[in-house]
């Protein structure tokens, strides 16, 4: 059985990644190459030649096709063989190559990794802050090497920003929250609320107010492998809630982990946020900060990876901090264990 969820949208690259030269990069165990067409649409398929298997993404564009490197096929963007090696030779149809559906929504484009006939663009995870024209939104791209399901424990547990961020974004009041979880069909809530607090330096910068302000962090996991953290501050007296807090500056930090195999991931990292947001100067220093803050997330995850593949007789203990963490797990595992029921249903 798989680790991950089958029968969904996964994030292939970010938007502005994927152009006419062939981007290779494997999605759920599978290699796969992504370019655009003349129109710009993009075309997914698998990154082996039919023939001799070279990976496709070596080879050279013509058109909307792609020559293989090695012996010349030319394969078109629908996957189907359009000339063989030999010029001479006859073009035999039945040579293709799997081609897989794509979409491009919230500035990412998205892979459907299932049953083909099952992909549906209204399934893409709703990451609105991501798209919506009064917020703005930038982001990286990281290799890891862990398995993707360490990134979630990770980001639905704020705890560690204590030691992991020491020097970054560590806030005591963090630790002395309560926090609340809970699952909603496919999502888990972790939230903390941090009534009447001094507004952390870069908080106070955003609201451009002094006093006393309302402090929320609230992470949301969205099957199959996003992360969305809500965070932000508003006046004390202003009205916010934990449901309801547009009353002062907010945040989205917007996580997506897409597995490459079972213990590596492609992580796409970014930051949404409803203030300054003509202000390209922040942008871009917020974008180089979060790439510093996540790059120890990093190096902690592949150093727990590397841990747990030299210690296979021990195993991974979950205490209160980890509740999000543990719930986004069986909201994962019950999805792969239903899609694994329907895969037998019918094959039955
Ligand atoms: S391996 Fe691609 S044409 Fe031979
Ligand atoms: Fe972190």
């Amino acid at each position: 059985m798989s680790t991950w969820i089958n029968n969904s949208w996964y994030v292939a690259g970010w938007d502005s990644e994927i152009d006419q030269a062939p981007v290779a990069r494997t999605i759920c165990g599978v290699p796969m190459m992504f370019y655009r067409r003349l129109d710009r649409s993009v075309v997914a398929m698998r990154d082996a030649c039919p023939h001799r298997l070279l990976p496709l993404s070596m080879g050279l564009r013509e058109g909307d096709s792609i020559r293989c490197r090695y012996h010349g096929l030319k394969i078109g963007s629908d996957g189907v063989a359009e000339e063989m090696p030999l010029k001479t030779d006859a073009v035999n149809k039945r040579i293709c190559t799997e081609t897989f559906a794509v979409a491009e929504k919230h500035r990412f484009v998205w892979v459907w990794i299932g049953e083909k006939e099952k992909a549906d663009p209204a399934l893409i995870p709703d990451l609105w802050p991501c798209s919506r024209e009064d917020w703005t939104f930038d982001g990286g791209y990281y290799h890891i090497k862990c398995d993707y399901r360490l990134m979630i424990d990770n980001l639905m547990d704020l705890t560690h920003e204590t030691y992991v961020h020491a020097g970054s974004i560590g806030q005591p009041e963090i630790m002395e929250a309560p926090l609340e979880s809970s699952v909603d069909g496919n999502n888990v809530y972790l939230s903390r609320w941090m009534p009447g607090i001094d507004a952390p330096p870069f908080w106070r910068g955003a609201l451009k107010k002094e006093g006393l302000v309302d402090r929320w962090q609230i992470c949301r996991f969205l099957a199959p492998s996003a992360v969305m953290i809500d965070v932000g501050v508003a006046p004390v007296g202003a009205g916010a809630t934990i449901e309801n807090h547009d009353q002062g500056v907010r945040g989205m930090v917007v996580d997506f982990m897409t597995p490459e195999t079972e213990n590596t991931h492609h992580y796409f990292w970014g930051m949404a946020r409803n203030f300054d947001i003509e202000d390209k100067g922040f942008t871009a220093r917020f974008k180089r900060q979060q790439g510093g803050v996540f790059a120890e997330d990093k190096e902690i995850l592949e150093a727990q990876q590397a841990a747990i593949i030299a210690n296979p007789d021990l195993r991974l203990n979950a205490y209160n901090i980890d509740q999000g963490g543990v719930r986004a797990r069986q909201v994962i595992n019950r999805l792969i264990r239903e899609g694994t029921a329907m895969e037998q249903e019918a094959k039955a």
